[in-house]
């Protein structure tokens, strides 16, 4: 069953793919931080809400460290099997099948854990050894301890606004990693970003990206996450496609952040008033 539940993908998979880095434009210390940690041996854990970059970041990083990255999307029916390896039934016999967590710790990859705190709370039994000096993989089924590669890395993303209290990470697991949380950009950099992903002009970029802003201005507003950068390149992918501004921001924006009519309402009042040039 793993391999279904998994997501699990070797670098050159996605569409910023290929042999060049894949293009991540640094916010902060952030990039300083992770290649020290990873130097050090140190976990990592990246903190931010929903399409903030960590997942570019973290296969920038990779690229510029020369290291291999295995990504694994958690969900709640992640078991510690799922990232360890278990026996299948290959033609007759039963053959050991490595998970990802167990293919990164041989080959000396990027382990990334997307949405940790989603994944079964026993994985923490194999996440602690390997997160901490140890740098251990316990195998029960097999009844070996590996240690990790050189260049091994584990890295790991959470979204503190998703979770629930029970959701949370554990202290222990938390306290065995380095954190960078991630905000969204400033305005002049976020606006790069865009027109970059988007491919649409300064001016265009800077519109979505001064929408974006207002929508983050709300506080709650009824609105459990905010606008993304994520959510701001769609609209402007539209944009680039020749659809009217306004109509790529209700679709790309408005309809993606509520289903509450109210508060879809607002939100394309605010569309009215801050994309007015383009409608
Ligand atoms: N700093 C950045 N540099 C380059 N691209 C960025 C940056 N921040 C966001 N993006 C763009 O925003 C998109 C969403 O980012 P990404 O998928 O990395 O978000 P995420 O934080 O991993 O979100 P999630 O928590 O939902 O997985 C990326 O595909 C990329 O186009
Ligand atoms: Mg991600």
């Amino acid at each position: 069953m793993a391999d279904e539940h998994t997501l699990a993908h070797q670098n050159g998979a996605g569409p910023t793919a290929g042999t060049g880095r894949p293009f991540y434009q640094a916010v902060g210390n952030e990039e300083a931080v992770f290649k020290a940690a990873y130097r050090q041996g140190l976990s990592l854990v990246l903190k931010g809400p929903t399409g903030c970059g960590k997942t570019r970041f973290v296969e920038a990083m990779a690229h510029d460290l020369g290291r291999p990255l295995i990504t694994v999307a958690c969900h709640d029916d992640l078991t510690t099997a799922d990232l360890v390896g278990r026996y299948l039934l290959r033609g007759g016999e039963t053959v050991w099948v490595d998970g990802p967590l167990t293919r990164a710790v041989r080959e000396g990859a990027i382990c990334y854990l997307d949405e940790v705190v989603e994944a079964r709370q026993d994985t923490t039994v194999v996440l602690h050894p390997l997160a901490d000096y140890r740098r251990q993989l316990p195998i029960e089924r097999l009844g070996e301890t590996l240690n990790a590669a050189p260049g091994f890395g584990l890295v790991v993303s959470y979204n503190p606004g998703y979770q629930s209290v029970l959701k949370d990470l554990k202290d222990s697991t938390r306290q065995r990693m380095v954190a960078i949380e991630f905000g969204f950009p400033a305005p002049e950099v976020e606006e790069g970003i865009v027109a970059h992903e988007a491919g649409v002009d300064a001016d265009t970029a800077a519109e979505l990206v001064r929408f974006g802003q207002a929508i983050r201005r709300l506080e709650s507003g009824g609105l459990r996450e905010v606008a993304s950068t994520r959510v701001l390149i769609a609209a402007g992918r539209l944009v680039a496609e020749g659809l009217p501004m306004y109509v790529a921001a209700e679709a790309a924006i408005a309809g993606t952040l509520t289903d509450d009519v109210a508060v879809n309402r607002s939100l394309k009042e605010m569309i009215g008033v801050y994309l007015t040039s383009h409608d």
